[in-house]
């Protein structure tokens, strides 16, 4: 893991910071949700971060790299709120509609802190959008990296919660092969056990009855 000053070194040595080519299989999801609160957790140059607040979003992006959050300050466009942080301490005081984590390689241990400690923090029915480099980054082997999370380390992390989708992406580039996990995932919320609405009548009416005969006193 890289400390926040390798990431101040390599980002104030970075040529064209101002990078705005976003990841399509983040934006292609993002761009099907309707704009809320969102949270970007280790937002780098705010990439993705700008992207939502071009959307509609209300945005506040973190990293503890104090060079990144400066640049990604100064460029134009909407508002982002940006933070300095570590975001294994971080924390909102209000419920988000959306988290967003983009290549943001903790050890996997604080991954795990980290999705369990965000997914309390999300709105009924929020998302939680994550993509990182897979365990096997290349399928040259080279590029396996026991600091890369694969799906079932993703799985155990949103146990619990509704999966949308949670899958291999992958890249190729002219001499390589990439793999990203993708995983999208949602805090559930009452409407997700709703009943169709003839079984909805009909498990009321058994609701009425048993309680009818709950307070009979025909059952314990
Ligand atoms: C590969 S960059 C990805 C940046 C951005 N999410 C993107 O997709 O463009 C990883 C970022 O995570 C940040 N980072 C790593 N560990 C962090 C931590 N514990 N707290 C906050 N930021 C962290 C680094 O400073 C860096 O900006």
């Amino acid at each position: 893991m890289l400390i926040a000053s390798a990431w101040d070194a390599y980002y104030a040595g970075v040529e064209h910071p101002f990078c705005t080519a976003t990841a399509t299989a983040l934006t292609s999801r993002i761009d099907r949700l309707s704009p809320g609160r969102a949270i970007d957790l280790g937002c780098g140059l705010g990439r993705h971060a700008r992207h939502l607040a071009e959307s509609g979003w209300s945005v506040q992006a973190v990293d503890f790299s104090r060079v990144a959050i400066e640049i990604a300050s100064t460029a134009e466009g909407p508002k982002v709120g940006y933070h300095v942080g570590d975001v294994t301490q971080w924390r909102t005081a209000e419920p988000v509609d959306l988290i967003l984590v983009s290549y943001l390689h903790l050890r996997i241990d604080d991954l795990d802190a980290l999705l369990a400690a965000a997914r309390t923090w999300l709105a009924p029915g929020g998302h939680l959008l994550y993509l990182g480099h897979a365990h096997h980054v290349a399928l040259d082997g080279k590029g396996v990296h026991v600091m890369f999370p694969d799906i079932a380390d993703l799985a155990r992390a949103c146990a619990g919660m509704r999966i949308d989708e949670m899958a291999h992406v992958v890249r190729s580039h002219v001499d390589t092969t990439t793999i990203d996990v993708l995983l999208h995932a949602r805090s559930w919320w009452s409407q997700d056990t709703a009943l169709p609405s003839a079984r909805r009548k009909r498990a009321s009416a058994c609701l009425t009855t048993s309680s009818n005969l709950r307070s009979a006193g025909s059952h314990p």
